[in-house]
């Protein structure tokens, strides 16, 4: 397979842009080859600027639940667009979406449009800190927040710690402010309270860790968080970038039936176009600017195009039985290829939650980020360069889920199963790890 247009603009591209991407994980560092440019989409499927097409797991790492260019979404997009861009002014579509998003989701009565998951989670932080009056944070080893300056931290030797910074530029003394437990782990989370509870003011997870693996946690972990938050006067922030309308259409938090203080989004949210946001209860909300006194703004918040956008796709979600088919789907092809690697006994088992899965080198559950053994990527390495031969295309990380969207049909899941066997095979053949 050809892909000399690919590996030319990436020979630009370098000249260009740090490691020649404008996001780290794009670059295939992780991966053999160097990135696809990728020239369309349509469906399920990619097409490079070689003209290679493929079967897209990736699906924009999430966004696209309906597949690329659904025909809804281009045209609202296309209807928006002709009247102009963006205004700095309030439109017609921002309510259409946020409409339908409070009068189907009972953890939110108000909400603010932000434009991306990054801004989305700065935002509600903020938000937390400004109601209660406290500053630290307790987030989770395992979980990605985005590149909030006081969420890129990781844990430093110990249960119970305060963050190490995880990314040069992050002064220390923010990281201070963070707090990272392990997942899954009660007595860590009341550890941290016994010590700093009167500064904390809120829990930060991805209820539905979905950035490092795919760490399914109990609905009982998630309820004894909102407790402790409770007794402690700090408040429960669902980061649901990635599980919000991808789940079902309220989330983790519908899902487990676990309330939260405060939520944000993205992703699905923005029907392919730069959106995020963050909603809470009326009196939480009131504390936000103009209303209160937690200021956060955006001169391209709520613009018109990703709105009406965002709209669309949502719209779609709404519709009688779209979860249950998209889940159902995913679940077949999931447990097909579980059958099979139990069969062949390959320790591989794809973990799945709704439309989402990953690929794990084990058959033990895992729920935390220490019990991935980074050795066995060595493995994801050659079953990504065998899948991309055989036309598939998987995210260029071992650490990264993969999405099925709407148009994803029952035929391409069995041809991607086929060439999942394959490749998995191909890898456990020739790679030591
Ligand atoms: C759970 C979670 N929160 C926040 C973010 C940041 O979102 P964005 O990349 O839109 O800034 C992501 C991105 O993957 C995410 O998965």
């Amino acid at each position: 397979m050809q892909r000399t247009k690919s590996e030319e603009l990436y020979k630009k591209a370098l000249d260009l842009f740090p490691g020649g991407v404008n996001s780290p994980v794009r670059a295939f560092k992780s991966v053999f080859g160097t990135p696809l440019f990728i020239d369309r989409g349509e469906g399920a499927y990619i097409w490079d600027v070689d003209d290679n097409k493929y079967l897209d797991f990736c699906c924009s790492w999430g966004p696209l639940i309906l597949g690329h260019k659904h025909p809804k979404v281009i045209a609202a997009i296309e209807e928006s667009v002709h009247k102009g861009t963006t205004f700095g002014a309030p439109c017609k579509y921002g309510i259409d979406l946020a409409e339908q998003i409070i009068g189907n989701n009972r953890f939110i009565e108000k909400m603010r449009f932000v434009s991306s998951g990054t801004e989305a989670v700065m935002s509600a932080v903020r938000l937390a800190r400004g109601v209660t009056g406290k500053t630290k944070v307790i987030k989770f080893d395992g979980c990605y927040h985005g590149h909030v300056d006081h969420l890129m931290v990781k844990a430093g030797s110990g249960l119970v710690t305060f963050g190490v910074s995880s990314s040069a530029g992050v002064p220390d003394a923010f990281a201070k402010e963070t707090i990272v437990v392990p997942l899954n782990d009660q007595a860590a989370v009341e550890e941290a309270f016994e010590k700093h509870g009167d500064d904390i003011a809120c829990i930060i997870l991805e209820p539905i860790p979905a950035n490092n693996g795919l760490l399914l946690q109990d609905k009982s972990y998630l309820q004894f968080l909102k407790d402790i938050c409770k007794k402690n006067d700090a408040l429960l922030i669902f980061d649901e970038v990635i599980s919000g309308f991808r789940i079902q259409f309220d989330g983790a938090a519908g899902y487990y039936d676990v309330a939260p203080d405060i939520l944000t989004y993205g992703k699905v949210v923005g029907g392919g176009m730069p959106v995020g946001a963050f909603g809470a209860s009326k009196e939480i909300m009131s504390h936000v600017a103009p209303d209160g006194p937690v200021y956060q703004a955006g001169t391209l918040s709520a613009n018109p195009v990703a709105m009406a956008a965002g709209a669309a796709q949502i719209r779609e979600c709404l519709t009688e039985g779209f979860y249950e088919n998209l889940n159902a789907k995913t679940k077949n092809f999931t447990d097909g290829i579980n059958a099979f690697c139990e069969k062949e006994s390959y320790p591989i088992r794809f973990n799945q939650m709704g439309s989402i899965f990953w690929m794990a080198f084990s058959t033990d559950k895992i729920t935390k980020a220490d019990q991935i053994d980074g050795s066995k990527m060595e493995y994801y390495k050659e079953i990504h360069k065998q899948l991309l031969n055989r036309k598939i295309y998987f995210a260029p990380s071992g650490y990264e889920v993969g999405f099925v969207s709407q148009a994803h049909t029952a035929g391409d899941l069995e041809m991607a199963s086929q060439a999942i066997f394959d490749s998995i095979k191909i890898a456990f053949d020739t790679v030591k790890a």
